[in-house]
C-alpha cells in the first residue's frame, strides 16, 4: 500500500462509529471515552466543524476533527492507525485543514496533546506548530496537556482581496 492509494474526503454519518473507536483506542486511552459515536456524529453534523478522513480501500486509516471559530480553529482530534503511520497521512490531513482554515480567514490553529506524547509533539513541530504552555490536569484532572499553536496570519480583519470584475 502506498500513500497515493489513500483518498481524503469529509466524514459522513456512516464513519462515526469507526472514528469513535479509533479515538477511544488511539487518542483517549486511559482517560475515559468522551468521543463516542454520538459525540462524533454531532461533530460531523456541526456546520462549524470539519472532519476529514483518509481512507484505504474504503476503511478509515486516519481522521481529524477541527472546530472553526471567528479567527481561531481548534484541532480537537487526530489519529492515524498504527499500520498507516509515517506515510504522510497525518500531514496530508492537517495540511488539508490548514488550507480550509486559510480559505475561511482563520488567523491561528490551536491544539492540545498529552505532555508525554513525544510522537505527536515531533509531528506537530514538523508541521510548523509552536509549543506555548503546559496546562496541568487538563485531561479530566488526570494528565497535563501541552498547548501548541500555528499562526496563519495576523489577527484582525481579513485583507480584502476580492475586486468586482470590470465590465468594460
Ligand atoms: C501523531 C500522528 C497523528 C502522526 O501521523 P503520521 O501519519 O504517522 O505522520 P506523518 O507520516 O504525516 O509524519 C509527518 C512528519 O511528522 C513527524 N513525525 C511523525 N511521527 C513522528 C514520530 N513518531 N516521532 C517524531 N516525529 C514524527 C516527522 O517529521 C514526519 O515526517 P517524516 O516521516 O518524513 O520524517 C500519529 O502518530 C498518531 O495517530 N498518533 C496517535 C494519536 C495521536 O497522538 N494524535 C495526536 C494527538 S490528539
Amino acid at each position: 500500500m502506498t500513500a497515493h492509494a489513500i483518498a481524503v474526503r469529509l466524514a459522513g454519518a456512516r464513519d462515526a462509529q469507526e472514528i469513535a473507536l479509533m479515538s477511544r483506542d488511539l487518542v483517549e486511552s486511559g482517560l475515559g471515552w468522551k468521543y463516542d459515536a454520538a459525540r462524533v456524529q454531532q461533530a460531523i453534523r456541526d456546520p462549524e466543524t470539519l472532519a476529514p478522513v483518509a481512507c484505504d480501500h474504503g476503511r478509515v486509516a486516519g481522521f481529524a476533527i477541527m472546530e472553526f471559530g471567528e479567527e481561531r480553529a481548534h484541532l480537537v482530534l487526530l489519529a492515524i492507525r498504527p499500520t498507516h503511520r509515517r506515510m504522510g497521512i497525518g500531514r496530508r490531513l492537517v495540511e488539508w485543514l490548514v488550507e480550509s482554515a486559510r480559505a475561511a480567514g482563520i488567523a491561528s490553529l490551536h491544539l492540545e496533546l498529552r505532555t508525554g506524547n513525544e510522537a505527536a509533539r515531533g509531528f506537530y513541530r514538523a508541521l510548523g506548530f509552536d509549543e506555548t504552555i503546559v496546562v496541568p490536569g487538563y485531561y479530566r484532572g488526570r494528565e497535563s496537556a501541552l498547548r501548541m499553536i500555528r499562526v496563519l496570519r495576523a489577527t484582525g480583519p481579513v485583507p480584502h482581496t476580492w475586486r468586482r470584475p470590470s465590465t468594460t
